[in-house]
């Protein structure tokens, strides 16, 4: 099996996640509820997954990182949590996941939101201009997706922050964090919302939202904390304000070894490799009939994910071939973006076969995805 499907979830997940994960559920304990051993052990394991991410994105204070079930979760929060009013403007990027535009489209349609997407490029990229033009006095914030999970394309996110100046930023970096450096997003971000699946190498289930200070959002969902019991009013502070009910404390123990891993690894280093590979693969596809590639082809300006159609097949026809022929894993069709997908112009074909990379992938993978697409493409010549 070779496994290019980093951009859904990342595989393989390292040793140290398992084992984690294993010995989480293996405790008897529910964290910050019981002053017993076990369950103080578990919220030490929580509060190593807070600190390890706090370090990765260069955060000064790490309760101001909740945990939520995934990144979906963290956006969510973000966008109902600002309460925003009929007649709010909102900027976003061309090529935002459903994550982004689904909550963002039910805002316009149910709360009178005004909801405008930056132009971009045939590529998706915008340049921080983009968005300055956009700035309204009614304008109260601009979500970008930091790289796009179609065409892999990384959006100059420091630079739209500069561009747009006090406007609250939201990033979503669930196709960087973890691929890219971000160790100062705490100095120039206002939220940022991750997932703890993909980059992060932790298990499903996990993700979550840094918010700086000064900005108060209303939490979704409202219950028990394990603090602040006496009162039946939900806690003000943070992290356990957005934090409602018992935490995935078996996902979060995943999560906090997985970070490491990814710290000891470095993320530089992951970048350079993914990077390496991303352009041989690259090279690769521009010799193949018939093929076309749906995003940049220079890598400092892309992430390690690469969207291709193939002359004579339909995208879940070359994503299963490509699995019966050789082993490759992909993901075809739309993939939860289609406001990306219209963009770039693959929307009516039915979208796209999407390979991505991560950290433990090889020369050797993309030269068996290559010589079994070079195979699929002579078929119909
Ligand atoms: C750019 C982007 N945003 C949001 C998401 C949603 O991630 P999750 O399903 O982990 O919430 C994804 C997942 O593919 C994504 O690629």
């Amino acid at each position: 099996m070779i496994y290019l499907d980093n951009a859904a979830t990342s595989f393989p997940k390292p040793p140290e996640v398992l084992e984690a994960v294993s010995a989480a559920l293996s405790a008897p304990a529910s964290p910050g509820r019981s002053g017993h051993a076990a369950s103080l052990a578990a919220a030490r394991s929580i509060h190593r997954a807070r600190k390890n991410l706090a370090r990765l994105f260069g955060l000064p204070d790490n309760s101001r990182l909740v945990f939520t079930a995934n990144i979906t979760w963290g956006l969510n929060t973000a966008l109902e949590g600002l309460g925003l009013q009929p007649g709010d403007h909102v900027i976003s990027s061309a090529m935002e996941h459903n994550a982004v535009a689904r909550p963002l489209n039910r805002l316009a349609a149910e709360r009178g939101l005004v909801w405008e997407t930056a132009p971009a490029d045939g590529h998706g990229f915008s340049s921080p201009d983009d968005f300055k033009k956009l700035l309204r006095p009614e304008t109260r914030l601009v979500v970008l997706n930091h790289a796009s999970n179609v065409s892999g394309s990384l959006a100059p996110a420091r630079e739209i922050k500069a561009a747009v100046g006090e406007i609250p930023m939201l990033l979503d970096a669930a196709q960087t964090a973890g691929a890219l450096d971000l160790s100062d997003a705490g100095d120039w971000l206002d939220m940022l919302a991750f997932t703890g699946h993909k980059g992060l190498l932790g298990p499903t289930g996990t993700g979550g939202l840094w918010v700086r200070p000064g900005l108060a959002l209303r939490p979704l969902a409202v219950g028990g904390t394990g603090s602040a019991s006496e009162s039946i009013r939900s806690p003000d502070f943070l992290p356990d304000a957005l934090e409602p009910g018992t935490a995935n404390t078996h996902g979060l123990a995943g999560l906090a070894a997985g970070v490491e891993a990814l710290l000891k690894k470095g993320v530089d280093q992951i970048r350079a490799q993914e990077m390496k590979l991303t352009g041989i693969f690259l090279d690769g596809l521009s010799q193949i009939p018939g093929l076309t590639v749906w995003g940049p082809r220079d890598t400092n300006s892309r992430v390690a994910t690469v969207s291709v159609t193939l002359k004579g097949y339909s995208s879940s026809e070359l994503s299963a071939a490509l699995e019966r022929e050789a082993g490759v894993l992909t993901r075809a069709g739309l993939h939860c973006a289609p406001l990306a997908h219209r963009h770039l112009g693959s929307f009516q074909g039915g979208g796209s076969t999407r390979f991505s990379l991560g950290p433990y992938n090889r020369e050797e993978d993309l030269n068996s995805a290559l010589s079994a697409l070079d195979r699929l493409a002579r078929l119909k010549a």
